[in-house]
């Protein structure tokens, strides 16, 4: 039998009681949790969002609501009037916010039942992700689901009003429009009325954002879905929401003040965590000599070292080889790996040769001497002089890549996130942010044989190095930023190309034709003509902070509804096909 809600009106939410309560009639709506009989008094867990509270049914006092009780099963929806009493001593549960408290329930509604569930809900149980992503519902009320979602409203709400205090105005940018690239592919959606046209959804806001400095908006902020066609991971999905900005009569040092104080708001609002300001700020330059990558994890230490110079004359042909050649040798200390096993080095051989390496020579420090396949082709100096380089001490493992330097930094860099994770250097509840900063504005890609942004199109070359915007693409630097938290990068921006003849010049300079310029970008050039002021700004990833902010592994577990690494949603089951009649509407049709 299923009861109806009638006029019962929740008075409490389950995991709000306390000892406070004592003594109160409170009437309590949530899903039943363990269900125990104990001697005919019998005890359920009620769960609501806040969390969960102890109910009593006592066959004496009540008989109707304990015949009830014996019919219900995990995941019913109940109701319960009662009254709040202290925990008989002894049965205090200090683990649980409620735990000193439990209600003796006078009335019982069931208002729904459930099916046994295809899984647990509890959160220490391991359950095939597929699974639990196919009844998402289920999933999302897991006390760890239910906190990563509450967090995120916060921060959302944090946000809003942080900049809003600080004169940012929230106004909203299309979502049918047309490619705004960011490096990924587009998802497209096919247009109706205008067969054979297709709007791009955006991968970012970032035209709109600077049109509306055109208009004189000064300060924007969005939160903002966006969306990329791009292969994901476990930081990625395609579609996101970015915390998104943009200013105007600004510089980069403005930008940065502003926002660290967002970030350190937010900290402190979600975590109780005060962030020291300013931020740490390092160079893109500096980032990739010290740490190989330019998201580094500033929470622990092995640094690379460049010994190029120390073995570029060695008897060891294969670092002579690359150093005659353009490469360099570079290397890390992994303190005390020494002990590990030939099969362990193995493996990291395997992880660097992910990102091309085409070895990994090591060296066992050892009371002996250096310990080494390699020491032989090196004399007394050279051993000296490496030992000095990496600090070495006894117990230490050595290890070097030589190749290109594109190689060499990121087989490294990757490298050492990976001996941090095996040695367990890095603890979830150390923030350490730091500011990437004077980042090249063009790379050059082999695959397309031409130069391509690193930040986007839209960002400024450093006022010094304009001049070699054409004839030296590869010295020049943009006025552009990372914030990066324990190696993950939060949020990017840059200060923004204003005038019309530089943005002009820089999409020649990424190899698009006038035509081609005109027919992407012409409304953005036709903008800049009419008096645009300078300005620039930032996106944040919200998913990624939240992720950091809960500890969590995976982007899935801070989005209520996300896709598999396949873009699929296993619960609606999208993407799917459309019937005939939806493509003939579109004017499209299926090659395959
Ligand atoms: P960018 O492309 O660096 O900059 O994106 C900003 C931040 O968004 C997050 N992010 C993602 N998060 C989840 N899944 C993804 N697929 C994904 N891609 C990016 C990252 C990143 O730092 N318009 C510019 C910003 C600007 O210049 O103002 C932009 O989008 O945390
Ligand atoms: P080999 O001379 O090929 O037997 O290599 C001797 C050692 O040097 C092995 O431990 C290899 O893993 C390592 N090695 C080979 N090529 C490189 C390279 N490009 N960088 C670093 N180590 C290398």
């Amino acid at each position: 039998m299923i009861d109806f809600l009638g006029d019962w009106k929740r008075t409490h939410y389950c995991g709000s009681l306390r000892a406070t309560d004592i003594g109160k009639e409170v009437l309590l709506m949530g899903w039943a949790l363990r269900r125990r009989d104990h001697g005919g008094l019998i005890f359920i867990d009620l769960r609501d969002r806040e969390g969960l509270a102890q109910i009593v049914f006592d066959p004496d006092n009540c008989p109707d609501a304990h015949a009830k009780a014996e019919t219900i099963r995990n995941e019913f929806v109940v109701a319960v009037k009662g009254k709040v009493i202290p925990r008989p001593g002894g049965t205090v549960n200090p683990n649980l916010p409620t735990g000193e408290v439990e209600i003796v329930v006078t009335e019982c509604r069931i208002l729904n039942r459930s099916k046994p569930l295809p899984f647990t809900l509890d959160d220490y149980v391991d359950v095939a992700e597929t699974l639990r992503l196919k009844h998402r519902y289920l999933d999302l009320r897991r006390p760890t689901l239910q906190y990563n979602m509450i967090l995120r409203s916060r921060v959302a709400q944090y946000t809003r009003r942080h900049l809003t205090d600080n004169g940012f105005l929230e106004i909203e940018t299309p979502f049918l429009t047309k490619s705004t690239p960011e490096g990924a592919r587009d998802f497209l959606v096919p247009s109706r009325i205008s067969k054979g046209q297709f709007y791009a959804l955006p991968q970012s806001p970032q035209i709109f954002k600077q049109i509306l400095m055109v208009s004189g908006f000064d300060r924007y902020f969005q939160v903002v879905r966006c969306f990329r066609d791009e292969d994901l991971r476990a930081d990625r999905q395609p579609e996101f929401t970015q915390i998104d900005c943009e200013m105007s009569f600004i510089d980069q040092d403005d930008i940065i003040r502003v926002m660290e104080g967002l970030i350190a708001g937010i900290f402190k609002e979600a975590k109780g965590v005060e962030v020291t300001l300013p931020v740490e700020r390092m160079t893109h330059a500096e980032a990739i000599r010290r740490f190989g990558v330019d998201n580094p994890d500033l929470r622990f230490g092995l640094e690379l070292v460049d010994l190029t110079h120390t073995v570029k004359g060695s008897g060891f042909k294969v670092f002579a080889d690359v150093a005659a050649g353009g490469g360099i040798i570079k290397g890390i200390n992994a303190k005390g790996c020494a002990r590990f096993s030939r099969k362990e080095i193995d493996e990291l051989t395997q992880f660097v040769a992910i990102y091309g390496a085409k070895g990994l020579a090591y060296v066992k420090v050892t009371a002996e001497g250096w310990q080494s396949p390699i020491t032989k082709f090196f004399t007394e100096a050279e051993i000296s002089a490496m030992s000095d380089a990496f600090s070495a001490q006894e117990g230490d493992l050595l290890l070097f890549v030589a190749d290109k330097p594109k190689v060499v930094n990121d087989s490294l860099g990757r490298l050492r996130n990976h001996l941090a994770n095996i040695l367990k250097l890095t603890d979830k509840e150390t923030f350490r942010f730091v500011w990437i900063t004077d980042f090249p504005l063009l790379e050059w890609d082999d695959e397309e044989k031409r130069w391509s942004a690193v930040h986007h199109p839209f960002t400024a070359p450093m006022d010094e190095d304009l001049e070699f915007v054409e004839s030296d693409p590869g010295r020049c630097r943009a006025k552009a930023y990372d914030l990066v938290l324990n190696g993950s990068e939060i949020g990017g921006g840059s200060i923004r190309i204003h005038q019309e003849k530089i943005q002009s010049l820089m999409f020649k300079m990424l190899g698009l034709s006038t035509e081609e310029t005109r027919s992407k970008f012409g409304f953005l050039l036709d903008a800049l003509e009419y008096g645009t002021p300078p300005h620039g700004g930032i996106a944040f990833g919200m998913d990624r902070l939240i992720m950091l902010l809960t500890g969590s592994d995976s982007i899935r577990d801070v989005i209520a509804f996300p896709k598999t690494q396949k873009g699929a949603c296993n619960m609606s089951e999208a993407p799917s096909p459309v019937d005939s009649k939806q493509l003939r509407d579109l004017g499209l049709k299926l090659n395959a």
